[in-house]
């Protein structure tokens, strides 16, 4: 019960933060230029990455991309390649890409693992109580859509290179999440007195196979 009182303060507070994330009306023309001559060497003009370590973008939800890009510019996600590509683009050339990908269509999806796939389906959907692991589908979607209105990123068919990577970087703190703007020095206060955030905590309960064979069952969820 106690758990379960947890995993649902945990949605509710995600669910504050991440609402209050407001997005400039953006051009999703202007965002393409950007797209074309910046991102799609990375990322494709049409948000589909060929490598595996870069995120597709396309038909991703606005306020996600846009919450993302804004925390590269200013450090608090850090990645030495993003941080250098969104060095010299400001919040509204910003706001401009997050909303062209954001327009662009969903990235197909990959294929699963078929000998976890039972496993995986009921760690994503339901999580594991014995060991405190809360399940993904109450944020992410059953279907792994994601929730455009609280920015919860869509997973379903991203790459599951990518998902992995991002989920150990979440645990082992090296991926902050759930601040935005003027947000952030609040939070960054309570990160000092040991607060963690959402994904964070979610992550530190998942082993490294619990990571592998989400990151397929994700990758292959639509
Ligand atoms: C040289 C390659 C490269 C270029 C060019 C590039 N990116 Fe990236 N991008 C990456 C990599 C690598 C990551 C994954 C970073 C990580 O692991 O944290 C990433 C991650 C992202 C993410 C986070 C995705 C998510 O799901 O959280 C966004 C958004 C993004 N890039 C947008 C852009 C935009 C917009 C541009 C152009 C202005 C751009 N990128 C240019 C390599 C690139
Ligand atoms: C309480 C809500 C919540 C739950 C439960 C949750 N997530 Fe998340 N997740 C989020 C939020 C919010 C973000 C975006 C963080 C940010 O803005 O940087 C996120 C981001 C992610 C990302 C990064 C996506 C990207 O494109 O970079 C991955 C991967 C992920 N979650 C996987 C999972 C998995 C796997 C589970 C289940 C074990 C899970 N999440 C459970 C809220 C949640």
């Amino acid at each position: 019960m106690k758990k379960l009182i947890a995993a649902a303060s945990l949605c509710f507070a995600s669910y504050s933060v991440q609402a209050a994330i407001i997005v400039p009306e953006y051009d999703a023309n202007a965002g393409k230029q950007i797209a074309e001559t910046v991102c799609a060497a990375c990322h494709g003009v049409d948000g589909v990455s060929v490598v595996p370590a870069q995120a597709n973008l396309g038909g991703q939800n606005v306020k996600y991309l846009y919450k993302q890009l804004v925390n590269f510019k200013s450090g608090y996600r850090v990645n030495g390649i993003m941080q250098s590509q969104v060095a010299n683009l400001s919040q509204q050339d910003l706001a401009n890409v997050a909303g062209y990908y954001s327009e662009q269509p969903v990235w197909s999806v990959g294929f699963a693992n078929p000998a976890t796939n039972e496993e995986a389906t009921k760690l994503y959907l339901g999580g594991d109580k014995s060991r405190g692991v809360i399940g993904c589908a109450g944020c992410h979607g059953p279907d792994g859509a994601g929730n455009s209105w609280a920015a919860f990123p869509r997973l379903g068919g991203q790459h599951a290179e990518y998902i992995s990577n991002q989920l150990k970087l979440f645990r082992a703190a090296g991926r902050e999440d759930d601040v935005t703007g003027d947000e952030q020095k609040r939070y960054n206060d309570a990160e000092k007195e040991g607060e963690k955030g959402m994904m964070q905590m979610v992550s530190s309960r998942l082993s490294d196979r619990d990571i592998r064979i989400l990151s397929d069952y994700i990758s292959a969820l639509h």
